[in-house]
């Protein structure tokens, strides 16, 4: 396991308190069993000796068919997570995991051809940690790279009860998509959603989807100086 001395392991994440359980979690929490469809699209279309990286540790995103040649590196912040699942069952050859926070990630700018993960605004506060995230994708991605990850669908009835009357963990939030798309726009990536359980196509709907899916490109950077 690498470490990225530059970021402290956050003290209040509630996955750590939960690695005995987390086999038992089910969807929204985990992917539901085609979700990962959603990345392994993306992941079909990834050039030559890609590096990719998974926000997480998610076994059905790095289960995903990727190239054989693909460098991929899965960020957590969290020992106990990492001790409990890496290495997974399936991952590409060259994978690795590196302890650290995924607003400030130990890669160089312009250096990762596709970033993936599932749950992960729905763990940041807004406005500043939806900011810190899509900035430091934004940073790490080069021109021509891609986001792609989902969160829970609050305006789905059912996830929206049960973030209001079930007991949460203090750092598990609301996802809001139209908050979120203008900071992809201001970091140079064009993003969409798309409501989804990719099993039923009839749930693709607001009220129906359990989940909302985002894909972000990065087409150019802003040259300053
Ligand atoms: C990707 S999320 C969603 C859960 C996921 N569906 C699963 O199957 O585990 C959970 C992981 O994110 C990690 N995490 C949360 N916030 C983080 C952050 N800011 N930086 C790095 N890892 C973080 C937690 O430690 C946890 O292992």
């Amino acid at each position: 396991m690498l470490s990225n001395p530059q970021t402290p392991i956050a003290p209040r994440d509630h996955f750590s308190s939960i690695v005995p359980n987390w086999a038992h979690l089910g969807p929204p929490l985990r992917p539901a069993p085609d979700d990962s469809a959603v990345v392994q699209r993306v992941v079909a279309g990834l050039g030559g000796a890609a590096h990719a990286v998974v926000l997480g540790l998610t076994p059905e995103i790095i289960a995903c068919d990727w190239p054989a040649d693909v460098q991929l590196s899965a960020v957590d912040h969290s020992p106990p997570m990492i001790q409990a699942l890496w290495p997974p069952a399936k991952c590409p050859p060259q994978s690795e995991v590196i302890l650290g926070n995924w607003c400030a990630m130990p890669f160089a700018s312009d250096s990762i051809d596709l970033v993936a993960g599932d749950g992960c605004y729905v763990l940041q506060t807004y406005p500043d940690g939806y900011a810190s995230l899509t900035q430091e994708v934004g940073r790490v991605l080069k021109p021509g790279g891609v986001f792609v990850s989902w969160d829970p669908n609050p305006f789905n009835p059912v996830i929206l009860y049960r973030y209001l009357a079930t007991p949460r963990s203090p750092n598990q939030f609301i996802f809001w998509p139209h908050k979120v798309l203008p900071l992809f726009k201001s970091s140079g990536l064009s993003a969409s959603t798309k409501f989804f359980y990719a099993r039923l196509p009839w749930t693709r709907n607001r009220f129906l989807g359990t989940c909302i899916g985002i894909v972000a490109h990065l087409h150019h950077k802003e040259t300053h100086g």
